[in-house]
């Protein structure tokens, strides 16, 4: 179902920017409003041989980043992507991109204030079963099966999602790649919007997160969405 029309967007933007400050902006948008015409050369090069699903995601995701800048009153500038496809962030900008079938969210704060963002949005219709052990750590496992059965799909999902933000959050102080098992999220076994404390269990994970980091997670019109920043 494409849920697209019904999505409130600015409803999860002000529940976001609140929690941002001035110096971090948020922008939601309709996964179909990226247009490859608005790229840049370089952010064409990225997607020139890709779908054009894809190349419309790709471009959605840089038009929310601009407007984000225009929000926070900087200049609007390219994000290309790097080599291991996380987004290269002009000078004195951090940022963070997600998309999924209907939604595309970004947000790009001020590297004088923060050192880094991650931001994740996902359907939110649960994860298999099948899934759950790859995802989960033991602990997070444990949760789960004290969990009312028919929450368990939904709430391993934030754990997903928490995990994404997370990554992407910690990626450009760690420049490699971390596996579901490597962190253990904490957060109530509930549904409800709330914050997720990271523990990260592998050790240049660790070395690179504060003690005690939390997101933020919330669920709005059949979306779930986490974001870090610090
Ligand atoms: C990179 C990854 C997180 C992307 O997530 P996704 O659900 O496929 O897609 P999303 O739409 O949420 O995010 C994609 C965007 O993330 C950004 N991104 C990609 N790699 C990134 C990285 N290493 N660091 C930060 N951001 C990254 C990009 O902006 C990308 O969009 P773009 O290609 O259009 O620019 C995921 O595919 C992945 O590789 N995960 C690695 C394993 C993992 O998540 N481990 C968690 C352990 S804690």
């Amino acid at each position: 179902m494409d849920t697209t029309a019904s999505v409130d967007l600015g409803h999860i933007e002000s529940t976001l920017q609140p929690r941002l400050g001035s110096h971090a902006a948020v922008v939601c948008c309709s996964a179909l409003s990226g247009d490859v015409d608005h790229l840049t050369p370089d952010e064409r090069a990225t997607v020139a041989c890709a779908l054009i699903q894809r190349q419309r995601e790709f471009a959605s995701g840089r038009m929310a980043a601009r407007a984000a800048m225009r929000r926070l009153g900087v200049p609007t500038s390219s994000v290309p992507s790097n080599l291991d496809r996380s987004p290269r962030w002009p000078e004195g900008l951090v940022g963070s991109i997600s998309h999924c079938r209907t939604a595309c969210v970004a947000v790009v704060a001020q590297s004088g204030h923060w050192s880094s963002v991650g931001i994740d949005l996902e359907p939110d219709t649960g994860l298999a079963s099948e899934l759950w052990s790859a995802i989960c750590t033991p602990q997070e496992l444990q949760k789960v099966s004290r969990m009312p059965e028919h929450d368990r799909c939904r709430w391993v999902l934030r754990v997903f999602c928490a995990k994404e933000a997370y990554y992407k959050w910690v990626y450009p102080h760690i420049r490699s790649m971390l596996d579901f098992q490597d962190v253990n999220i904490d957060m109530d076994a509930s549904l409800e919007d709330g914050v997720f404390r990271v523990n990260p269990l592998a050790p240049r994970a660790r070395n690179a997160t504060p003690d005690g980091l939390e997101g933020t997670l919330i669920s709005r019109q059949g979306l779930v969405l986490s974001m870090m920043i610090h």
